[in-house]
């Protein structure tokens, strides 16, 4: 019996679409480099961080009319780094693709299990039979993921070990914000060290945080959010058919409100939450509590006691008192690691921090549930940060939203709650049409900046609003995405995450209609991505792309 449904089946076969630079045929792409480019702040920190890969041009691809000769083979290493994001296959089928268009002994090594594979030198050369199975399908399961975060010389010279071994061209990382930082260092180190060896990043994460100007949208947001739209639709149904419950829909997204805010503009729910402007208006988790109250009350002054309400998953770190008590909630559990290991329920846990904490901490610390205590003590991630996706907010907020409505001696409705979380569903799903074209052209465009030999790059692909017949493919400096940002007290220089603008226009236009969807039933149903069918509805962007660069 095959191990593939009929859709993966189907999908195989699907083939991406691709800019025009890149369609006639990856032999025949031309590289043109543009002006030198420079990070909009903190330049001198910049260029002193960065002395050989900083101030590179922007590079863009044409089509040519002439077929390259054969280039030498290319022995190119990829890695797929952090949290799952659909298409990543597609990335690494272009890449494949492209560099055995340019010569068919290229090799392609696949490091294991994220950037640690490099490090540790774990890796498989991916055949040809192997990248057809994973063509066009979901997850990162070709050669899996890690979160190791590659920064300290000893690490790099560990890598650069393995890189002599095999001999390679270039090394591709896939990744979000940390990880192309960490690609544009070990680009410069390289090229310090004086290695032919190019390192080149690829914009991913559902989250939908690594954009700019050159970059529209990271891979994988499309898919993800279109997946969690269709299950918030699918919930706001039920409520309306049911109309007993309140749903309280914590979505991911580590820090920015992206994710929520386009689920909210594709499905209408009763309140959204956005953590950028709770954090622009010094919200008190009180007044966010309120808010929603508000919603309810007023929903069921109309007899409607049931409703959708969506929580970003990053939101505690966006309420300032939540925020400062989390820093030093970090900044203790680093400092006295011993003294917290040695502790071993959770209830001496919660007691010994909440000594620890400064008077007002310690306040805001004790208002919380004490399972929302608990949680805030739970392991950090890798860069010392709370792991919010384990943070059960919309519990939170709904036990809250409860609490005062029984306070409120004018409320006579029900309020009975359900909780839902939407993020693991929507990594791995199958990518949309989207997410499989895009994808493809950021691998095949990957290849062309190896090719180059152009390290501290990133693939871009642009103007994905207006359809793959009017992408531009090309090559932008990773080091002109960055600022100095402080790390574990230290000024770093980062790549800038993108939060939600709240006066772009896709936080205008949810702006403009979330009064109105607060109390009738606005909802939308976007139902499942289809995969056949009409291009209208099969390659339909999102809307927050279609707003921001339509
Ligand atoms: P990336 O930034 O690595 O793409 O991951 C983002 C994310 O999906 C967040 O939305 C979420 O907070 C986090 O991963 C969960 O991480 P983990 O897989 O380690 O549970």
């Amino acid at each position: 019996m095959k191990h593939v449904s009929a859709l993966d089946q189907r999908r195989k076969s699907y083939k991406p679409k691709l800019p025009p630079a890149l369609a006639k045929g990856i032999r025949k792409v031309k590289v043109k480099s543009g002006k030198a480019t420079a990070p909009v702040k903190d330049k001198d920190a910049i260029r002193s961080a960065f002395p050989g890969t900083y101030g590179m041009p922007l590079l863009s691809f044409h089509a040519g009319t002439k077929a390259q000769t054969n280039s030498a083979p290319l022995r190119v290493g990829v890695i797929l780094s952090g949290g799952q994001a659909p298409g990543g296959h597609n990335v690494i089928a272009g890449i494949f693709d492209a560099i055995r268009a340019l010569n068919k002994k290229s090799v392609l090594y696949g490091f294991s299990g994220g950037p640690g594979g490099l490090e540790k030198g774990q890796y498989e050369i991916i055949s040809t039979n192997k990248m057809d199975e994973y063509r066009n399908s979901g997850g990162f399961d070709i050669i899996g993921s890690g979160r190791t975060k590659l920064e300290t010389p000893e690490q790099f010279d560990r890598c650069i070990g393995v890189i002599q071994k095999l001999n390679l061209d270039a090394i591709v990382i896939i990744g979000g914000d940390d990880s192309n930082t960490n690609a544009a260092i070990l680009a410069e180190y390289l090229l310090g060290k004086g290695l032919k060896t190019c390192v080149v990043g690829v914009p991913k994460t559902i989250d939908g945080d690594l954009k700019n100007p050159l970059i529209p949208t990271s891979f994988g947001f499309d898919t993800a959010v279109k997946t969690y739209s269709e299950l918030i639709g699918n919930i706001a149904r039920d409520a309306r058919s049911a109309r007993k419950y309140w749903h309280f829909i914590k979505l991911m997204g580590r820090s920015a409100s992206h994710i929520t805010l386009e689920a909210a503009l594709q499905t209408r729910p009763n309140s959204a939450l956005i953590s950028e402007e709770i954090e622009e208006k010094k919200s008190t988790l009180d007044e966010v509590v309120e808010q929603i109250a508000g919603s309810v009350k007023g929903r069921s002054v109309a007899g409607k006691n049931y409703g959708v309400v969506l929580v970003p998953e990053g939101l505690v770190e966006f309420i300032p008192a939540i925020k400062t008590l989390i820093a030093e909630v970090n900044h203790l559990l680093a400092e006295k690691e011993e003294a917290f290991g040695k502790l071993s329920s959770v209830g001496e846990k919660i007691q010994t921090v909440q000594s620890w904490l400064e008077s007002g901490s310690a306040a805001v610390f004790r208002s919380l549930p004490s399972s929302i205590q608990a949680q805030l003590l739970l392991d950090r991630d890798p860069h010392g940060n709370v792991q919010v996706s384990l943070i059960e907010t919309e519990k939170l907020l709904s036990e809250m939203v409860g609490r005062k409505l029984k306070s409120d001696a004018e409320y006579k409705g029900k309020f009975s709650v359900q909780h839902h979380f939407f993020g693991y569903e929507g990594r791995a799903a199958a990518p949309s049409n989207f997410d499989a074209d895009y994808c493809y052209s950021l691998g095949c465009a990957a290849a062309i900046l190896v090719r180059e030999g152009k390290t501290g790059y990133m693939a871009s692909i642009r103007n994905l609003s207006k359809g793959s017949a009017k992408w531009e493919a090309g090559g932008v400096p990773i080091t002109m995405l960055f600022n100095m940002e402080s790390r574990h007290g230290k000024l770093k220089p980062v790549i800038q995450k993108a939060l939600v603008e709240l006066n772009g226009p896709a936080f205008k236009e949810f702006a403009r209609h979330r009064d109105v969807w607060a109390v009738e039933d606005a909802y939308l149903y976007p139902g499942p991505i289809q995969y056949f069918g009409p291009s209208e509805i099969c390659d339909a962007i999102t809307k927050t792309l279609a707003l921001e660069r339509g």
